[in-house]
């Protein structure tokens, strides 16, 4: 059948830390739209511009585009026996295209994980975010320090490297976006909690707890 599961979570509640441990437990790939939109970056078409100023804004991506990276995605053949969807659907438009998309695969979600952390939290783990230069490591200037700062800036334990933050990190930025997420994303919790999928899980314990949380809701219902 595979393991489809879409992690429901405010900004900052570690959707993206989690799916790490989640890839390596159950071996399915981690699909990440945002990770997906920022790798656009690199690109210089009109489209990968306008998405860029979406973002940065801390606004949405329209669904028709967001849903056809998807559609992309899916055909590889590694979204065969499961994936692990981060930050996507966001809105109920996009889950219900979702399910469309899966059941022709003849698959369909298994679990829905809303990792719950309280507002004030969430802006502070959003804004003291930082990635190493290649972004596979990231870390928290408040809740989760690198070893060591170089010339007064925070620097990758591993390469040594200044961290960077992302451009949809700062202050304004990441109300707006905790906000939308009250507004558009919120309500997919009900649109899965009818459905019977969603397990609510504590995101404010340690990001150990909160894996192994995880993991135990994951295995209960594959
Ligand atoms: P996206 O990349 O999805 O960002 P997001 O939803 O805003 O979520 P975050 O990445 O901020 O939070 P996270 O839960 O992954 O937190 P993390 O694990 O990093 O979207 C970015 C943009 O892309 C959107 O604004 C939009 O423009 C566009 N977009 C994407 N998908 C879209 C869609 N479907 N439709 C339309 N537009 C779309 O953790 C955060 C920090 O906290 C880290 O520093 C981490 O070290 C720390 N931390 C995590 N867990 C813990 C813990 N348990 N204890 C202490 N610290 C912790
Ligand atoms: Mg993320």
């Amino acid at each position: 059948m595979g393991i489809y599961m879409v992690l429901i979570g405010v900004q900052g509640a570690g959707k993206g830390t989690q799916a790490k441990f989640l890839v390596e437990k159950f071996g399915i790939p981690h699909v990440s739209t945002g990770d997906l939109f920022r790798a656009m970056k690199t690109q210089d078409t009109p489209l990968a511009r306008e998405v860029q100023a979406i973002m940065n804004a801390g606004n949405l991506v329209p669904d028709d585009i967001t849903n056809r990276m998807v559609e992309e995605r899916l055909k590889e053949p590694d979204t065969q026996n499961g994936v692990i969807f981060d930050g996507y659907p966001r809105n109920v438009v996009q889950a219900e295209w979702l399910d469309k998309k899966l059941a022709e695969r003849n698959q369909r979600i298994v679990i829905v994980p809303v990792l719950e952390l309280d507002r004030e939290i969430a802006i502070m783990r959003a804004e003291g975010r930082r990635y190493s230069q290649d972004k596979s490591r990231v870390y928290n200037i408040y809740f989760n320090q690198p070893l060591n700062k170089k010339d007064g800036v925070w620097v990758d334990d591993v390469d040594g490297q200044p961290l960077i933050q992302r451009e949809d990190d700062y202050r304004e930025s990441v109300e707006k976006r905790i906000d939308l997420y009250f507004k558009e994303t919120v309500p997919l919790i009900e649109y899965y909690t009818v459905q019977g999928l969603v397990k609510k899980i504590d995101a404010s314990q340690r990001i150990e707890a909160v894996a192994q949380s995880l993991i135990q809701a994951v295995e209960e219902a594959k």
